[in-house]
């Protein structure tokens, strides 16, 4: 398995160009399903989640072709052969249960392995599966696959998600884009993503308002045609890479970057003093002064702090002047990199959700492990600014959700490389 070191080594400066969302990516994808004619993503992000998700749709018998080294999606489902998500690629990323509400949409029935837990959390279906029962979806859970049928078709109906669930919203405005008649989701998810994934559907002739908002109005039609849909930009890579500098100093502009994708994020570092403006590129973002000042953080569903940036902050309060205390709301098992940064000299106690973080001068390089996605760029973070050489092993994690970190952060100065597993 591959490593990344990095070496502490000052400012960075320079310009880093963000990726499309992965996270939008993962769920414009399966849209594709609603269609038998051709829908293409542009800007699409190079991740090997995407490559997961090429997989599972092309293994139900999309066509899924990759253009422009990756960056384009040609997709068609005009002929499916299977309408089974199998567990063995289900279990590697959960974002395949995102096929579920499209096939049921189209074909009136779907067989959606559960994902089963993963490091973050135990992270059930039970959302998805209320809210496409209330479009008239008969589901039954057996050998652990969600067994759905239609046999009449989808109806549209009223529904309240007891949780903002992303994933739930998204399967279900997905499925009532074709259902008979209207649909209302109340306690609606409003992340970016899903506006773009609205904005894509609508492309393809859906009937769709409130996007954005905790009620999603989803007025259904007998199809849906084909599209062309730019995949909107990454606000998870815009604020990882938003904490370069915050760490080491300097200043960088992330080019695509728009204040309106992380603004309560945004507003938490002004309070810690770093100062993000909004040019016409993108974003530049600089501290205000020496050293960043300890601020508390609260993990919501948008528009409140993203969870996806939690681990990333924590490492920008080991080094900040006080104590911070993070609360994480969304996952219950999402502080596995507080350890490997405590490896580097952080102080850090965590008990339970809750996460205080007391920052220290300086932390040092350490070889370290990345867990999962975020926590691996939370490791780079820290070796940035550690003094000396941070070793981070298990970088697949990484690979997952962020493309050229090495080129992208060697383009500002960082030092850091890969180093080839055996
Ligand atoms: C999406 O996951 C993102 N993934 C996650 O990003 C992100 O952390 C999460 O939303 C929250 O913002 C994608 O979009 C592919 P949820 P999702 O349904 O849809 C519980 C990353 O790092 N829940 O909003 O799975 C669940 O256990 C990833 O890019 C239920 O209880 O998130 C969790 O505690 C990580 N029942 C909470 O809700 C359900 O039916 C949030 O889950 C569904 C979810």
């Amino acid at each position: 398995m591959d490593s990344i070191l990095v070496t502490g080594n000052g400012p960075l400066n320079g310009q880093i160009p963000i990726a499309g969302a992965k996270n939008a990516c993962l769920t414009l994808m399966p849209a594709t399903l609603l269609s038998e004619e051709p829908l293409t993503l542009t800007n699409a992000p190079r991740l090997s989640d995407i490559k997961t998700m090429t997989a599972l749709l092309q293994s139900l018998g999309a066509e899924v072709s990759s253009l422009q080294d990756g960056q384009v999606l040609a997709m068609s489902s005009h002929d499916l052969t299977s309408q089974t998500a199998d567990y063995e690629i289900v279990r590697k990323m959960r974002a395949s249960n995102l096929v579920l509400g499209p096939l049921l949409a189209r074909f009136g029935e779907a067989v959606v392995s559960l994902p089963g837990g993963c490091a973050i959390g135990a992270r059930p279906m039970d959302l998805h599966v209320e809210g496409l029962e209330a479009l008239g979806a008969e589901i039954e859970l057996r050998d652990g696959y969600l067994h759905a049928k239609a046999p009449g078709g989808l109806k549209g109906a009223v529904h309240e998600m007891r949780f903002a669930s992303v994933g739930a919203t998204e399967n279900i405005v997905m499925a009532a884009t074709l259902a008979k008649g209207t649909t209302v989701l109340k306690n609606a998810a409003r992340e970016p993503e899903i506006v773009d994934l609205v904005d894509c559907l609508r492309k393809m002739g859906a009937q769709i308002s409130g996007e954005g908002t905790p009620t999603i109005e989803i007025q259904g039609v007998d199809r849906l045609h084909g599209a062309t849909h730019q995949v909107v930009t990454d606000r998870i890579e815009l604020g990882t890479y938003m904490l370069a500098p915050a760490m080491c100093g300097g200043e960088v502009e992330l080019l695509g970057g728009r204040m309106k994708l992380v603004e309560s994020f945004a507003a938490k570092l002004d309070v810690a003093g770093v100062h993000v403006e909004e040019t016409e590129k993108g974003l530049k973002v600089a501290r205000k002064n020496g050293r960043v000042s300890a601020v508390d953080v609260v993990t919501e569903p948008f528009p409140g702090f993203p969870t996806d940036l939690q681990a990333q902050m924590m490492a920008l309060m080991c080094t900040a002047e006080g104590t911070s205390v993070l609360e994480e709301r969304i996952f219950e098992n999402r502080f596995m990199h507080a350890p490997e940064l405590v490896r580097m000299g952080a102080e850090i106690e965590v008990h339970g959700g809750t996460a205080t973080v007391t920052g220290v001068d300086r932390l040092k390089g350490a070889p370290v492990m990345a867990t999962d996605l975020r926590a691996s760029v939370s490791l780079i973070l820290a070796g940035l600014a550690a003094e000396g050489e941070t070793t981070i092993s298990r970088v697949y994690h990484l690979d997952r959700g962020y493309e050229h970190v090495v080129r992208k952060l060697e383009g500002v100065g960082a030092k850091i490389e890969r180093i080839k597993g055996q």
